[in-house]
């Protein structure tokens, strides 16, 4: 398929070659998961590898890499390329306010840009805030939004709470969840994991268990066979966690922002390759055994999976939108109007740009107890293409 790398240009990641102290800390990963590969007997599954190159304490992506996120890390999110972003997602977060308990809860903040501003944004729209939560898995990160956020009332939970009331918002954070890799041949459908190989890591393939073979087998239902030899990936901890909202959501609306299609463009036959990507200091690569731990690994999230998921947890499907529909329509040619200027323009048109984050970024807003119509989605709902 003819489209954009996520957030940054593919290159060969040997031009932007890493310190020696981080080589040396990929070095210490590597061998932490050559123990758990041989406890699982010489193969773990690749949502297992990726879950310890993002997350292994003390050694992981967002454990332990300092400097991820902005101009000096690996990649760009909406929140820190501008605040105009935070100010016209504050538009539809005041509007759910209106018959919500004024309480945000955010999951993955990143470097607490997004929170920063948008606290500041529904100030400037009269909401008074009861609270404002943040659930990060990332303690590197939390130690960064904490020093940002030091002067606002903000309060770090370990958990989503068992009950909730109010809006939340995740940017970017379903497409950072850890994947199953499956690849179709000659009529077997097989598992990608990795393995130990050389005193290093390689990828290798077993067949796949119950639980990715109905994945697979729903997928093909909805999008059509699949052809020999296409390789992608499906999100079921997404999933699981989408599911999970409708557990302790118990009034309110969960707006999820991320890299992702509609089940039948995401498995369309030309998307061969599936679309795991590696990020490392701005350029793309599709190696994830390269450096573990000091890049980060995505990938797009299957947005008919998320609606079924909320649905099959008692939540609503309130609107599905590209981010260009949903940040006109949340006012952000207005608000360029009242911050005009290069910088600003520019970072508008990166945000609403199809070539980039306008068209490959959506915005899936699911809930329970809210009315709507929501603003965000007034002219450019698309929810009828997750059916
Ligand atoms: C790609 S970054 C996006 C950060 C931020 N939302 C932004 O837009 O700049 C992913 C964030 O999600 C966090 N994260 C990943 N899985 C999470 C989970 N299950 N719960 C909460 N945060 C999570 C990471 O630590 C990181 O802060």
């Amino acid at each position: 398929m003819n489209e954009r790398a996520r957030r940054t240009v593919p290159a060969d990641p040997a031009a932007a070659p890493a310190d020696p102290e981080a080589i040396a800390a990929s070095g210490r990963l590597v061998a932490r998961i050559l123990e758990h590969i041989e406890a699982g007997g010489g193969w773990i599954p690749f949502d297992q590898f990726m879950r310890h190159a993002l997350y292994e304490p003390g050694l992981g992506y967002y454990a332990a890499k300092p400097a991820k996120i902005g101009a000096h890390g690996d990649f760009v999110t909406a929140p820190e390329l501008s605040p105009l972003f935070a100010r016209a997602l504050a538009a539809q977060v005041a509007q759910a306010l209106l018959e919500l308990p004024p309480r945000v809860l955010e999951f993955g903040a990143g470097s607490g840009a997004l929170a920063s501003e948008l606290i500041a944004q529904l100030g400037r729209l009269g909401v008074e805030l009861e609270s404002y939560a943040i659930v990060e898995v990332s303690a590197d990160l939390k130690t960064q939004q904490q020093a940002r956020l030091r002067d606002r009332r903000i309060r770090w939970l370990d958990a989503p709470p068992e009950r909730f009331e109010g809006v939340i918002i995740a940017n970017e954070v379903l497409d950072v969840m850890p994947v199953k890799l499956f690849v179709g041949r000659g009529g077997s459908m097989l598992e990608r994991g990795v393995q130990a190989r050389g005193g290093g890591l390689s990828m290798a393939e077993r067949p796949a268990g119950d639980e990715l073979l109905e994945a697979v087998k729903a997928i093909e239902a909805d999008a059509g066979p699949l052809p020999d030899g296409y390789v992608s990936e499906v999100g079921l901890m997404a999933r699981a966690w989408t599911a999970t909202l409708g557990h302790w959501l118990h009034r309110g609306l969960a707006l999820l922002i991320d890299y992702g299609f509609p089940r039948s463009e995401y498995y369309h036959p030309q998307r061969a390759m599936g679309t795991l990507m590696c990020h490392f200091r701005h350029r793309a690569h599709a190696d994830p055994l390269w450096l573990p731990g000091l890049n980060d690994i995505t990938a797009h999230v299957d947005f008919t999976a998320m609606a079924q998921a909320a649905r099959s947890a008692g939540l609503q499907v309130l609107g599905y939108t590209s981010q260009a529909r949903f940040l006109l329509d949340c006012g952000l040619l207005e608000l360029l109007g009242e911050a005009p200027g290069g910088p600003n323009t520019a970072a508008a048109l990166r945000l609403l740009s199809e070539a980039e984050m306008g068209e490959l970024l959506k915005v899936l807003a699911v809930g329970r107890g809210v009315r709507g119509p929501l603003r965000g989605f007034a002219s450019g709902d698309r929810s009828h293409r997750l059916l």
